[in-house]
Parts: C-alpha cells; sequence; structure tokens
C-alpha cells in the first residue's frame, strides 16, 4: 500500500422524498468514522454524498404538494444536510442526482453501453393507471394475495404470506394514485444485458475483496443467471430523458450510483482535483461505497458492469451493512422507534448515537439493535464513567497545586507507552470496520488508566505539600492517558474530542500523536466534555416519535 493512500468514500444517496432517520445515520456514522480515521493517518481521504432526486414517488410527492420536483428537492436536501452536519458526517460534498454533470456522464455511459451492443429494447406488458395516464411502478399497485386472500397487499410480495408474484396475479387491484382499477398495457423498453458482464463481475465478486456474506448472496443470483436489466420508465416520470428514446427516461436506479461520479465531478472542478485519477480505468487510487444490504444487488451487480461497460474503473469494494433494529424490532411507527433525526436531535446528544452504534458495529450484515437501556448504560458507563472522568479527576490537582501547568516528565511512562503500542492494532480495526472490538481494546486502556489513578490515590498525596512534584507527575500521566484515549475515539466522537483539544489547549490531534506525550504545557480549567444520558431524555424521544406527523 503507498504510504499516502488515495481514496473516494461514498454512502447510499438518500432519497429526496422523506426525513433523515436513524437508520440512515447508521449508515453515515459507520462511513464517516471510517473517513476521519482515514484522514487522522495522513491519507487522501474523500468522503462524497449526494441527494437521491429522481424517480416516481419524487415526482408524485411534489405534484401532491403543488410544487415542482426541483423545489422538492431543494427543501429536502437542505434539511437533509442540515441533519448529518449535525451528528457531525463530514461530507466532502453533498450533491444531487439531478444535476447537468449527472446528466453529462448518464448520457456518456448509456452511449459507450449502446457502442459496445450491450442495449436490448424488448416490449413488457405492465400494469397502466387510466385516469393518471401513467405506468404503475409494482408498489403503487395494491391488491388481494392471490395465494392467501390477505387484502391490501403490494403489487410485488404479500407481507402476511410472503410469497412473491406479478401485480397482474393480484386479485381486485388498485392504483394507489387514484384509486383506479389498471388496466395492462405494452410499452417499449430498454434492457442493459447484464449476461455480457458475467466473466467480468465473475472475476470482480471472486478475488476477495468483497465481505464473505455478500460474496455468498452474489453467488445465489449466478447461479440464478444473470437477467438482464430494464433500465427505462416511461413518461410521466421525474429524471433524465433518454436521448435516442423519446419520452423514455432512465430509471432511477442508473443515475443514482452516477451520481456518485457527478457530486465527485463537481467537487474534483471546484478544488482542482483531476476526476480520471478517481475514476479512470486502471485508477490506482481507492473507491469505496458503504451501503446496507438492500442495495446490494445495485451495486455488486449493475453498477461494476455500468462502470466497466462506461469505461470507467470498478469499485475496489462494496462494505455492506445490516438494518437497524430497536429493542430487538425492526423500526416501527407506532412503536415510537421509528426515529427521525431531527426528534433524536431534540432530546439527546448526537455524540451518545455515534459512541453507541459505533460499539455495535462489526463487519457484517448482521441487523444492527439499538437497545434502549443499554444505550443509557453504555454510553454514561464507558464515555462519562470512564474516559472523561480521568481528566476531571486529574484536572483539578494540577490547576490548585501547579498552576494548571503539566510536570517536565510522566510518573509512569510505561503505561504511555503500552498505550501507544496499540496504535496500529487500532487502526486496523477501524480500518476493516470493527469498530466493536476497536473501542473494547480503547475501553480497556481507559479502565487500565482509571486502575493507575486509583493505585496513586493523587487525593491522598494532595494532603502532604511535599509530594506537589509527585501529585503532578501522576496526574500528568493520567491526562497523557486520556489524551491518547482522545486520539482513539476522535473519529467516533469528533466534538468530544474537539473540546478535549481545547482543555488541553493543542491543536487538533492526529493519530500519531500518541507517540508524543503533552509535557511541561499548561492546560486550561476542566468543563465537562458529555453530560451523562438520563433515561427521561430517551422515553421522551420516543414519546414524540410516536406521535404526529412522521413521512
Ligand atoms: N436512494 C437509494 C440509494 C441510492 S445509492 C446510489 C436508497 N435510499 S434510502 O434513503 O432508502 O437509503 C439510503 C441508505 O440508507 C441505503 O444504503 C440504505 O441501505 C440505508 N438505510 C436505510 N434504512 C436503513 C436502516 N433502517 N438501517 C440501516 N441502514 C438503512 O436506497
Ligand atoms: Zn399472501
Amino acid at each position: 500500500m503507498p504510504e499516502r493512500r488515495r481514496i473516494l468514500v461514498t454512502s447510499g444517496l438518500p432519497y429526496a422524498n422523506g426525513p433523515i432517520h436513524m437508520g440512515h445515520l447508521v449508515e453515515a456514522v459507520q462511513t464517516d468514522i471510517w473517513c476521519r480515521m482515514q484522514r487522522m493517518r495522513g491519507h487522501e481521504c474523500y468522503y462524497i454524498c449526494a441527494e437521491d432526486a429522481h424517480g416516481t414517488p419524487i415526482m408524485l410527492r411534489a405534484e401532491r404538494e403543488g410544487i415542482t420536483p426541483e423545489d422538492l428537492i431543494a427543501r429536502l436536501a437542505a434539511e437533509h444536510l442540515e441533519d448529518y452536519r449535525a451528528f457531525r458526517i463530514h461530507f466532502d460534498n453533498f450533491y444531487t442526482t439531478h444535476s447537468s454533470e449527472n446528466r453529462e456522464l448518464v448520457e456518456g455511459i448509456y452511449d459507450r453501453l449502446r457502442e459496445r451492443g450491450s442495449i436490448d429494447r424488448r416490449t413488457v406488458r405492465q400494469f397502466y393507471d387510466p385516469e393518471r395516464e401513467m405506468f404503475l411502478p409494482d408498489r403503487f399497485v395494491k391488491g388481494t394475495c392471490p395465494r392467501c386472500g390477505a387484502k391490501d397487499q403490494n403489487g410485488d410480495s404479500c407481507d402476511e404470506c410472503g410469497s412473491t408474484y406479478q401485480p397482474s396475479d393480484l386479485i381486485d387491484p388498485r392504483s394507489i394514485v387514484t384509486g383506479a382499477l389498471p388496466v395492462e398495457r405494452e410499452s417499449e423498453h430498454l434492457f442493459l444485458r447484464l449476461s455480457d458482464y458475467r466473466d467480468l463481475l465473475k472475476e470482480w465478486v471472486g478475488d476477495g475483496r468483497l465481505q464473505s456474506e455478500v460474496v455468498n448472496k452474489l453467488r445465489e443470483w449466478f447461479d440464478d443467471g444473470l437477467r438482464d436489466w430494464d433500465i427505462s420508465r416511461d413518461a410521466p416520470y421525474f429524471g433524465f430523458e433518454i436521448p435516442d428514446a423519446p419520452n423514455k427516461y432512465f430509471y432511477v436506479w442508473v443515475d443514482a450510483p452516477i451520481g456518485y461520479m457527478a457530486s465527485f465531478r463537481q467537487f474534483c472542478d471546484r478544488e482542482g482535483i483531476a476526476f480520471d485519477d478517481f475514476w479512470g480505468p486502471g485508477s490506482d487510487t481507492e473507491l469505496y461505497h458503504f451501503i446496507g444490504k438492500d442495495i446490494l444487488y445495485f451495486h455488486c451487480l449493475f453498477w461494476p458492469a455500468m462502470l466497466h461497460g462506461g469505461g470507467y474503473r470498478t469499485p475496489s469494494s462494496v462494505f455492506v451493512h445490516g438494518f437497524l433494529t430497536v429493542d430487538g424490532a425492526k423500526m416501527s411507527k407506532s412503536r415510537g422507534t421509528f426515529v427521525m433525526a431531527r426528534t433524536y436531535l431534540q432530546h439527546l446528544d448526537p455524540e451518545a448515537f455515534r459512541y453507541y452504534i459505533a460499539a455495535k458495529f462489526s463487519d457484517g450484515l448482521a441487523d444492527i439493535d439499538i437497545n434502549l437501556e443499554d444505550f443509557v448504560l453504555r454510553v454514561n458507563s464507558d464515555l462519562v464513567g470512564k474516559v472523561v472522568n480521568i481528566a476531571s479527576r486529574c484536572a483539578g490537582f494540577l490547576h490548585r497545586q501547579a498552576g494548571g501547568r503539566l510536570a517536565a516528565a510522566l510518573d509512569a511512562p510505561e503505561l504511555a507507552a503500552e498505550a501507544a503500542s496499540r496504535a496500529e492494532e487500532i487502526a486496523a480495526l477501524y480500518e476493516g470496520r470493527d469498530y466493536n472490538r476497536a473501542l473494547r481494546r480503547v475501553i480497556a486502556l481507559a479502565d487500565r488508566a482509571n486502575r493507575y489513578i486509583d493505585d496513586r490515590k493523587p487525593w491522598e498525596l494532595a494532603r502532604d505539600s511535599e509530594r506537589a512534584a509527585e501529585v503532578q507527575a501522576v496526574c500528568t500521566t493520567g491526562i497523557e492517558l486520556f489524551r491518547q484515549l482522545i486520539v482513539y475515539l476522535k473519529p467516533v466522537v469528533p466534538t468530544i474530542a474537539a473540546r478535549a483539544e481545547n482543555f488541553l489547549g493543542i491543536d487538533p490531534l492526529v493519530w500519531d500523536d500518541v507517540h508524543t506525550p503533552l509535557v511541561d504545557h499548561k492546560i486550561r480549567p476542566f468543563k465537562p466534555l458529555i453530560t451523562r444520558v438520563q433515561p427521561e431524555q430517551v422515553a421522551a424521544m420516543i414519546a414524540a416519535s410516536g406521535e404526529g406527523d412522521v413521512g
């Protein structure tokens, strides 16, 4: 690996038809921690995201609100960005898929796919709403399940019995747009011949870049045969019109991942970075996509095929995570566990969520559960009780007895050396997205530091005026061990880290700083870096989430 890696990172683009909720934040926090860690290690790492602006739901919502889709996207994008910012998600660029850059990239990739003969035209039969005069996506038809008779089921699958079917199989189908009886109609659609990319995909999937659970899922799909992908939609549709197919639009899932490139393109134009270094064929930079398991098919089959066929590089990897659950169950509006970012922010500290969710992450597809009781205990015990407590225990003595000045040497340099020796191991755990184990290492170091202070008892030493130098050296050691913990925790809790840097009177910490003890230096008076989480705050958040308008 080169000394200074060049890395481009994305997370799934949020749809512009609903608010940011805690599920989105699970992903954004996972990605943000990873990128912050890379930057602290001195690498060039860009985190790019955008608003996913196109598609039928967004078109219909804008209609309902009596505004243009452009206005709807602009409003939602601003809200989304504000929520992400409040959770300290650091995007290097946040753009929209409805942009001239994206249109140009989409058309370019489509042209090349067509030149290679990868696009077929075929006639399909689809439900059509005669009142609204539009073709209906599967999810816009409801009816009675043909298998078990459950009423009000989606056009593609039944929530009651789990069977999947065609919308035309539904008994008593209805358009959810107008309630009209849908009719079947023919239309010509464009298809990407995925099977042309079978060899490329087999190699890309098989060469060790993906998580083993992801590879297993992809193998199943390979065995079922790679079906051609319908990349077009009929008007009315909010998206990009297909140049050689009037009244047909690119399906939103064509231009959404290309939106990663378009957002990066805008960033490059602003910052003077060479776009082709990151997207050109044979590029030696790294490209990673963080996504949830629901959109794995798009990112691990269609996307590498589109990129390759379009003349670009393929991703270095796709990092897939599971879904957020609360107290062991899917987020639920009726239970008040479908929590919006906004609602959380009205009641709780975003860094508490960042820490708790990080402590839950490992490199797998299993769902990630928030246990509300455990959330309170964990944050209070680890962050408040173990980490911040070290600083508050030591700072008072230093200010009372040494004018806030750290001693010239540590009382226990071997402890600081031991903590510093973990730097590579902890970085490797972050790199592998095993944040759970990274944080367990860090908290074990915090336990060790607290034991040291308990053993040396500065509060007893302080009673003896002749031992002032010893008190100063012991507390200097405590502060140094705290500073090292902050280095390791900084990707997870950047606001706490910034407050700690301010308290210590030091420049922003980078990873290598664990090796250089802070001595003979004046610190500021200690102010609490985080407040304890109260169970009442959690209860109030759940109560607020159970009421009112939830997108
Ligand atoms: N717009 C598409 C992504 C296009 S990427 C080219 C989309 N949007 S989404 O808003 O539904 O989801 C955005 C990301 O958040 C996805 O990676 C999705 O997996 C993730 N999550 C959405 N809900 C989630 C949970 N409840 N839990 C964890 N991640 C979740 O899909
Ligand atoms: Zn059924």
